[in-house]
């Protein structure tokens, strides 16, 4: 079952959405080469919580930290730990905010430092394909149209769209139906209706999108040890454009 939001819960899901956007703000300041995953983490769970929200990830099915912090060719779902940041890392930060309630989700990738080209064009391509999805958003357009218009950007590059974990519904609860994946067909599977709240979170990998999970049970890296980059935001079906939430201001 899709929820479609009344506006006052949307306007629970914005608030929430700007203050995980602002917390990336505040991370693209702070984060530099040698501060560790842990430290990082802590200065977010300390900004969400001094902003009366929750980190929505601390306990989340056993995740143990405040953020998904991935670096290089980790794709999603790094526990922060003791690991320094470097010169020249590409690093995925995701944080998801609870706000009266409510839920607001949003990651970016942050070039560290002198970043070589290959990876530096993966996190453009990576962010240029997630705002090509968003822009095929309509009452009336359909998940297929996201899909494609993310695979068709990333694919003549050469980089690959990951297959094993997709974007949701997003609002009331963390992870809601739908399932918004990053490929697919023109005009197949879901509908989108205005009031609908939903993520697009691509994740575009340098090789092949073979992920594979570390023992840790969350850790998702490239199965060929190349680069992966991922930009996510929430965002609302409204008339003939989406509403994105996790803005800044
Ligand atoms: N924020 C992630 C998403 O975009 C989910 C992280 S769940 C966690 O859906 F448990 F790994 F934190
Ligand atoms: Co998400
Ligand atoms: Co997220």
């Amino acid at each position: 079952m899709i929820y479609i939001k009344s506006a006052s819960e949307i306007d629970k899901i914005r608030r929430s959405s700007r203050l995980a956007s602002r917390t990336l703000d505040y991370v693209g300041t702070v984060i530099a080469p040698g501060m560790t995953t842990m430290k990082l983490d802590q200065l977010i769970n300390r900004y969400i919580t001094s902003n009366g929200a929750v980190p929505a990830t601390l306990g989340y099915k056993g995740f143990p930290a405040s953020s998904c912090i991935s670096i290089n060719d980790t794709v999603v779902h790094g526990i922060p730990d003791q690991r320094a940041i470097k010169d020249g890392d590409i690093v995925k930060v995701d944080v998801t905010t609870i706000l009266d309630g409510y839920f607001g989700d949003t990651c970016r990738t942050y070039k560290v430092g002198n970043v070589p080209p290959n990876a530096s064009a993966l996190a453009d391509a990576a962010y240029e394909s997630m705002m090509l999805g968003i822009a095929t958003v309509s009452n009336g357009s359909f998940l297929g149209d996201i899909g494609f218009a993310i695979q068709s950007h990333v694919e003549p590059k050469g980089f690959s769209v990951v297959r094993d974990f997709v974007g949701h519904g997003v609002g009331k609860e963390f992870h809601e139906s739908p399932s918004v994946p990053h490929f697919g067909r023109k005009g197949a599977g879901v509908k989108l209706k205005n009031g609908m709240t939903i993520t697009i979170e691509p994740m575009i990998n340098e090789g092949g999108w073979q992920v594979k999970t570390l023992a840790d049970g969350w850790t998702a890296v490239t199965v060929d040890g190349k680069l992966s980059a991922q930009f996510e935001h929430t965002l609302l079906v409204d008339g003939d454009a989406a509403e994105i939430l996790t803005v800044s201001g």
